[in-house]
């Protein structure tokens, strides 16, 4: 099925652990038109996963609509979002979530026997799509037997299986190398000009945004700008995501002290100072934690 619309208004989510809520998304709008390839970048914790989660039936929004074609996802029943998964929405993860007992073409077939698919047709149907990821000659092969790559391109025909008309990608090539990413990616392009399907890509990887058509950037879950990919080129080298990440670090810092002042000088009551300043505190350890991974100290 050609891509269709996406459209989300007014989005909230409210995360609960226990006591603590963390504001994941904060009333975001986004239109997207049916077939085009769109990227989100933005820190670590800002709701990117979220707004993936949302759109994809994963998870539940706390207020606002999201619309994927004719059908509101955020009004669907629990039975009608397992439908909605499997008929609308293909899924793709950063860690490579191919079942490592299966073969290539077992992975791939896999989604379409929940869906049922009859036998022959599915036997067709992971021919042509081994053939759209460009790996016939893997079928074969187990996960493990397969390079990182390889394994998200399998990954990419399992989420193609069932001719879904949106494909959602979370960081898919967050665990790869440069030139396997850049292959990654090049078969997305593919899939999302000759297929025309509506693509929805994370990444933190500029070059890996620079193949979309709009690149949107998500802080503290809004969408604070969107660019062609020209402009990310120019901004991104000036400023690189590491200098990002020690730069909201240090706001967050500066938002701490000021929370801490606003407490003492009871600008604040207790019970908004202390759901604020845990807010925050989530937000600067998942930006050290993002750090932390990529071998740099904090600031
Ligand atoms: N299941 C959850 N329970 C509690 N908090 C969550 C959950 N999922 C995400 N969060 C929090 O919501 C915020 C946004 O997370 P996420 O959407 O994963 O961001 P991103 O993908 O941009 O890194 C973060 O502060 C994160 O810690
Ligand atoms: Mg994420």
């Amino acid at each position: 099925m050609n891509g269709l619309n996406i459209r989300i208004c007014d989005l909230y989510k409210v995360h609960h652990t226990g006591k603590i809520e963390v504001q994941a998304l904060r009333g975001l709008n986004l239109d997207i038109p049916a077939g085009e390839l769109v990227s989100i970048i933005g820190p670590s914790g800002s709701g990117k996963t979220t707004l993936l989660n949302i759109i994809g039936g994963l998870d539940k929004a706390t207020a606002g609509t999201v619309q994927v074609g004719d059908r509101t996802v955020t009004a669907l029943s629990v039975r009608q979002l397992v439908d909605f998964r499997r008929k609308m929405v293909g899924h793709i993860f950063q860690n490579l979530n191919l079942i490592p007992t299966l073969s290539a073409q077992e992975n791939i077939e896999f989604s379409m026997v929940a869906s049922g698919v009859p036998r022959a047709k599915r036997k067709q149907r992971v021919q042509e799509l081994l053939g759209t990821v460009g790996l016939l000659d893997r079928a074969s092969h187990k996960p493990e037997e397969l390079s990182g790559g390889e394994q998200q391109r399998i990954a990419i025909a399992a989420a193609l299986a069932n001719d879904a008309p949106v494909l959602l990608a979370d960081e898919p090539t967050g665990e790869l190398d440069t030139a396997n990413a850049k292959i990654v990616v090049e078969y997305l392009v593919k899939i999302n000009r000759g297929l025309g399907k509506t693509i929805l890509m994370v990444t933190h990887d500029p070059s890996v945004a620079r193949a979309s058509s709009r690149i949107l950037r998500i802080e503290d879950g809004l969408i604070k700008t969107s660019l062609a990919p020209s402009e990310v080129i120019v901004k991104e080298k000036a400023v690189s995501y590491v200098d990002q990440l020690r730069a909201r670090i240090n706001e967050i810092n500066a938002e701490l002290d000021q929370l801490d002042s606003d407490f003492r000088t009871e600008k604040i009551c207790g019970d908004d100072y202390v759901q604020k300043r845990q807010s925050l505190k989530h937000i600067k350890d998942s930006l050290k934690e993002e750090l932390s991974r990529m071998g740099v100290l904090p600031p």
